[in-house]
């Protein structure tokens, strides 16, 4: 059966897709266990960052799943299966918690962009990404074209996008877009995730927001975040809540 798992390894949290008879691509039932996943880690004040991996199989994850989409009509395609994926991607990507993808083999279309939803990547040497949508009639429909579009430059997307080339592991190093070539991603990016579970959660959970709002991933709510975090830790709001419950005029002193 296909699905997603959340596994605790104390202070880190591992994501693992697993449908490797299918190189892990994406089915409607993962989406969901990935949104509750991203929620319950949420929650997890114990998990200080995350490893998204997949279980072994040619492909880290081969895409969104074919013949799950396939009979859909546009309509629902377009409500059901790219928003909803969307929606969740965009859930992972704004995770509180520092996240690293463990691209243990070929990442292509929706394992690209989920990938891309990590604030890194280890890939194997072997590996390869793609965006392949043009292949089956389709387009990239999981932040293919938006987020992915921020990490590596224009030419780089098209190249994938609108010729069908494949990238290996060496170029996107070159590129930026992953942090390492390992012939053992997992452990590197258990490494690298420890790493980050030692440092101050809320100065990581902080910059993560302030790099967020920067770049434009869910900006509004980053301000909003930054800002109400800030505010919350004021005598004023005390105070304010304070008269509230006593039924008198605050007295603030602006600390
Ligand atoms: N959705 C559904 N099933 C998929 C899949 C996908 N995106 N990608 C692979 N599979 C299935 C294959 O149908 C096959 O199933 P079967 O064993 O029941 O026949 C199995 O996974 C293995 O794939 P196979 O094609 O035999 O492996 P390969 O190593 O020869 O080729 C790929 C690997 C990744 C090149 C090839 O599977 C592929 O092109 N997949 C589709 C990639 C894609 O277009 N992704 C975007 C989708 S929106």
């Amino acid at each position: 059966m296909s699905t997603v798992h959340l596994i605790s390894h104390g202070a880190v949290a591992e994501i693992r897709l697993d449908n490797p008879d299918k190189l892990n691509a994406f089915t409607p039932e993962m989406l969901e266990s990935l949104e509750a996943h991203c929620s319950a880690l949420e929650r997890d004040r114990e998990a200080r960052a995350v490893v998204v991996s997949a279980a072994p199989s040619r492909a880290f994850c081969a895409g969104a799943d074919i013949t799950a989409w396939a009979p859909l009509p546009p309509g629902e395609f377009a409500r059901g299966w790219v928003r909803d994926g969307h929606r969740i991607f965009d859930r992972l990507a704004r995770l509180s918690k520092p996240t690293v993808a463990a691209i243990g083999a070929h990442a292509f279309g929706g394992g690209l962009e989920l990938a891309a939803t990590c604030d890194i990547r280890v890939i194997s040497p072997t590996a390869t990404i793609a965006l392949p949508e043009a292949n089956v009639g389709i387009v990239p429909g999981w932040s293919g074209t938006q987020r992915l579009a921020r990490l590596l430059p224009e030419p780089v997307i098209k190249e994938m996008a609108l010729f069908g080339q494949r990238l290996g592991a060496e170029r996107t190093l070159a590129l930026g877009f992953v942090a390492e070539i390992s012939e053992d991603v997992n452990a590197a990016s258990f490494a690298l995730a420890e790493r980050a579970a030692g440092l101050s959660p809320m100065s990581v959970e902080t910059a993560k927001y302030m790099l967020h709002a920067a770049v434009g991933e869910d900006r509004a709510a980053m301000v909003e975040a930054l800002g109400g975090g800030m505010v919350s830790a004021t005598n004023d709001r005390q105070e304010g809540v304070r008269a509230f419950q006593e039924k008198r005029k605050p007295k603030f002193t602006g600390e």
